[in-house]
C-alpha cells in the first residue's frame, strides 16, 4: 500500500468506504500551524480547522507532548474507577463554562443525546409523565445520530430517517413570538445554537436569548445551548452564551474541546444535575477515557492562560473587515454573517466550484449548506494568514 501515489489511494477509498460524504480529491497527510500537507507534500492555508475543532493550530507542541505523555501511561481504563485527567478536565471545564456539573462524551452528537436525556429525566421527576415536549429552531444541526437528527431543524437531514424521537416541536430562531406559539404544558427544553454553524453562520439576537432565558424561567423549562462549533473561544468568550449574559440550565460542547481528539461533554447546573440523571440513566464506554480527558484538559488550560478567545475576537474583526471588503466587490455574494472566527460569506449560487478552485491554490475552505463559505479557521490564525487567504479566494471566486 505505501507506494499507492494520491489518486490511487483516493479510488481506494472510494472502494472501500462507504460513500457518506462527497470528499475534495486530495489525501492530507499532515499539519503545522495554520497549513496542512497533502501526501504530494503540496502546502494549503487551512481556514477550516478540521471543521472548528483544531483551535490551537496543528503541532502545539505542548499539547502533543501531553498526548504522549498520556499514552505512555494509560490510554483507557473504565467509567467505573476514577481517573485524574477526566477529574481536572471537568474542573477546568467548570470553571471555563461556569456549569457545575459535566459528563464527558466521544462526539457532539453524542453531546446533544444526553441533553435531550437530561431534559427527559427532568421532566419525568417533575410530574412523572413521559410525554414532554422538546422546542427546537428551524435551520438548525446537532448531528447526526437519531436523537441529534430528531432535533435538527432541516428537513433535508431527517426525511430518510423519519420517524425521529418524536415530541419535538420547531420554531423559528430569532423569533420569539415564534418560540412562544409552541410552549405549552408539555414544553420540557428548549434547545439552540448560540450561533448557528450549518444553517448559515446567525448568531443569536440578544432579545432571543434573554426572552428564551424568561420562559424557561418563568415555566421551569430548561433552556439548551448547544455550544459545539460555536463554544470554545471562537466568537471571542470562552462560550458564546456569555456574551448575552444569560447561563443555560445546560450546554453541550464538543470538536475544539479535544483539539482533535474525540471528546464532547454535556454540562448542566446544579439544580438539573441534582434533578436529572442518576447512576444507571447513563454511560459510555470511551466518554471520559484518560487519554482524550488530558487532551482537553489541557486545551482548556492553555485556552485560558494565553486568553485564547482574546485572540479569536481580534482575528476575528479583522476577518470580519476584510470579507466585508470581498462582498462588496462581487455581486455574486449577498450577505456576510457571524462572529468571531464563525463567519460566511452568502453567495447567489453554490459554492462548490469556487471552494475546488481555491483548493487547487493551496486554500482549504468549506461550505456551509450549498451557497454560503463558512470560514472556521484556528483561533491562533494571524492577520497575514488572513491577507493570504483573502488573495486566494478572491481568485477562486474570479475564476469559479
Ligand atoms: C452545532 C453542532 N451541534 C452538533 C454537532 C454534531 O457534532 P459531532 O459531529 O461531533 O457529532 C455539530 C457538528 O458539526 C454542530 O456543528
Amino acid at each position: 500500500m505505501t507506494d499507492m501515489n494520491m489518486q490511487e489511494y483516493i479510488e481506494q477509498a472510494e472502494k472501500d468506504l462507504l460513500h457518506t460524504y462527497n470528499r475534495y480529491q486530495i489525501v492530507l497527510d499532515r499539519g503545522e500551524g495554520v497549513h496542512l500537507y497533502d501526501m504530494n507534500g503540496k502546502e494549503y492555508l487551512d481556514f477550516v480547522a478540521g471543521i472548528s475543532v483544531f483551535a490551537l493550530g496543528y503541532g502545539n507542541k505542548e499539547y502533543n507532548d501531553t498526548l504522549k505523555n498520556q499514552i505512555d501511561k494509560v490510554i483507557h481504563t473504565s467509567n467505573y474507577y476514577y481517573n485524574v485527567p477526566a477529574i481536572e478536565a471537568a474542573r477546568a471545564l467548570k470553571k471555563y463554562s461556569g456549569m457545575d456539573r459535566v459528563f464527558f462524551t466521544n462526539s457532539g452528537a453524542e453531546a446533544i443525546e444526553g441533553a435531550i436525556k437530561t431534559a427527559r429525566k427532568y421532566g419525568f421527576l417533575r410530574d412523572g409523565k413521559t410525554d414532554h415536549q422538546i422546542i427546537a429552531m428551524n435551520h438548525s444541526f446537532h448531528g447526526r445520530t437519531m436523537g441529534a437528527l430528531s432535533v435538527t431543524g432541516n428537513p433535508h437531514y431527517r426525511d430518510a430517517f423519519e420517524p425521529g424521537i418524536g415530541n419535538i416541536r420547531f420554531a423559528d430562531y430569532n423569533d420569539l413570538e415564534s418560540v412562544k406559539k409552541q410552549v405549552n404544558d408539555k414544553t420540557i427544553a428548549i434547545l439552540l445554537e448560540t450561533v448557528q454553524g450549518e444553517g448559515g453562520l446567525t448568531p443569536a439576537s440578544e432579545e432571543f436569548m434573554k426572552g428564551i432565558r424568561q420562559i424557561c424561567d418563568e415555566k421551569d423549562i430548561l433552556m439548551i445551548c448547544d455550544e459545539i462549533q460555536c463554544g470554545m473561544g471562537r466568537t471571542g468568550y470562552p462560550f458564546a452564551y456569555m456574551k448575552y449574559g444569560v447561563k443555560p440550565d445546560v450546554m453541550t460542547c464538543a470538536k475544539a474541546l479535544g483539539c482533535g481528539v474525540p471528546i464532547g461533554a454535556f454540562c448542566m447546573t446544579e439544580k438539573v444535575g441534582q434533578a436529572s440523571l442518576v447512576a444507571g440513566d447513563h454511560g459510555t464506554t470511551y466518554g471520559g477515557n484518560p487519554l482524550c480527558c488530558a487532551a482537553a484538559a489541557k486545551v482548556l488550560e492553555i485556552m485560558e492562560r494565553e486568553n485564547i478567545p482574546a485572540k479569536a475576537k481580534e482575528a476575528g474583526d479583522y476577518l470580519w473587515e476584510k470579507l466585508d471588503e470581498v462582498m462588496n466587490s462581487y455581486d455574486c455574494i449577498t450577505e456576510h454573517r457571524g462572529r468571531g472566527l464563525l463567519q460566511g460569506l452568502v453567495f447567489d449560487k453554490p459554492v462548490r466550484d469556487t471552494i475546488n478552485k481555491a483548493l487547487e491554490k493551496g486554500l482549504i475552505l468549506i461550505n456551509a449548506g450549498s451557497n454560503i463559505i463558512r470560514f472556521v479557521p484556528a483561533l491562533i490564525i494571524s492577520k497575514k494568514d488572513i491577507d493570504d487567504m483573502i488573495v486566494i479566494l478572491k481568485q477562486a471566486i474570479e475564476e469559479a
